[in-house]
């Protein structure tokens, strides 16, 4: 039994199956809308196993799949990947009539993504996600990205992009089954920021039921998928190229951005998510918009699915709060406007706010360890 969502609207229109076998959802997907020539599986070297049986399928149907892998880092969701990537479906012989595979978490997606995107100027692009944060997040909605390395070393994230939406995202929770405990937490970081956003119950049902879902428990990753993912399409069907609402997406992301351009050797994007989420809601408290004891009830929820609240929890020494306020100017949100934060607003909901106190956005730097 598996669920469909739809996500935005036609021709940029996906849709979202949740519960399904990935190698039959693939198949079943290029016999309804056949390719043109060859496509192109674009893996993380983690699930090459899943990527092979994937591309074995669709032999099964006389399709001509290649597999190209890439090793999924921050530092290589890069251009330089995007064109070896690009390299080797030009030496496959793939068309404007071929589909890419993204077969991986959200740094293959992301990085796969904009090469359908880009790739002789786009092409069809179906998404495997296979880590919980790429199910509930990454892989819905149609971003796509690549990091930008600074001169001073710093990752500018996300800097090149291109919306594009994926014709399917198969959310099949057995490709979860060798997705270390760490990682699965990482997800659930993406799925407080959604209950946050809009589901009050949702972190009710988290606080209860995260260790199942880190214990692989299938039915619980499906629910979970999906009512998480839920809450995700309804603001992107609202607002598909983010000229509003679609911002607030990114709650925590600005102080997370900041945390990953110093310290992506440690910090994964789930955790800098989780930490970023304890700076917006202290910032929130300090400015009136939630009670204080919403920080506390975050945290104890956080730390209750094993996610960091702080820094030192991850980096022994971590950078100063002025060098880590520095890096938020990096990101993209500030449009000339200084820095926009998403903030959350009452019980449950958040709103953009543009040229926050400072002293409120060093409160959110000093709440998670930065001196
Ligand atoms: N496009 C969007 O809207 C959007 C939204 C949220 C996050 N993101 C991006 O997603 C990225 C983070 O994604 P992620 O957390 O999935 O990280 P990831 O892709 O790095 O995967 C995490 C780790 O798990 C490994 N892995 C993946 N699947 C596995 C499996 N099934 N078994 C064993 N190992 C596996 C990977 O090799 C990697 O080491 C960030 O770059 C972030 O910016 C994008």
């Amino acid at each position: 039994m598996h669920q469909d969502l739809a996500c935005g609207r036609p021709p940029q229109q996906s849709v979202i199956r949740i519960g399904h076998d990935a190698v039959d959802a693939v198949r079943q997907a290029l016999m309804s809308r056949p390719a043109g020539g060859p496509v192109a599986i674009v893996a993380d070297q983690a699930v090459v196993a899943l990527a092979g049986r994937i591309g074995h399928g669709l032999q099964g149907l006389g399709i001509d799949a290649r597999l190209c892998t890439m090793v999924a880092e921050e530092r290589t969701k890069s251009f330089e990947t995007v064109g070896s990537l690009a390299a080797q479906l030009l030496a496959h012989g793939v068309t404007r009539a071929g589909v890419v595979i993204a077969v991986g978490g959200g740094i293959v997606g992301d990085t796969a993504g904009f090469l359908a995107a880009t790739y002789m100027r786009g092409l069809r692009c179906i998404q495997v996600p296979t880590t919980l944060l790429a199910m509930v997040d990454a892989a819905i909605g149609g971003k796509t990205a690549v990091n930008v390395v600074l001169r001073d070393g710093s990752l500018a994230k996300n800097a090149v992009g291109a919306f594009a939406m994926p014709e399917l995202v198969v959310c099949d929770p057995a490709t979860l089954v060798t997705l270390p405990p760490r990682e699965m937490q990482c997800g659930l970081a993406e799925c407080v920021k959604h209950a946050l956003l809009a589901d009050a119950g949702l972190a009710e049902w988290l606080a209860a039921n995260a260790m199942a879902v880190v214990g692989k428990d299938t039915a619980a990753i499906a629910g979970l998928v999906a009512r998480a993912a839920a809450v995700k399409v309804a603001i992107v069907d609202r607002d598909p190229t983010e000229q509003g609402e679609r911002a607030l997406l990114n709650l925590g992301h600005t102080y997370a951005h900041a945390i990953e351009a110093r310290h992506d050797d440690r910090i994964k994007h789930g955790e800098a998510v989780a930490i970023g989420l304890v700076a917006a809601m202290t910032v929130a408290s300090r400015l009136g918009r939630v009670r204080h004891a919403q920080v506390e009830s975050l945290q104890a929820l956080l730390e209750r699915v094993g996610l960091p609240t702080r820094l030192q929890d991850l980096v022994p020494s971590p950078d100063s709060a002025a060098t880590l306020r520095r890096c938020m100017e990096l990101d993209k949100k500030r449009a000339g406007k200084g820095l926009v934060l998403v903030l959350p607003e009452g019980p449950v909901g958040s709103g953009l706010v543009e040229a926050p106190p400072e002293e409120a956005v060093m409160a959110g730097w000093s709440a998670v360890g930065a001196a």
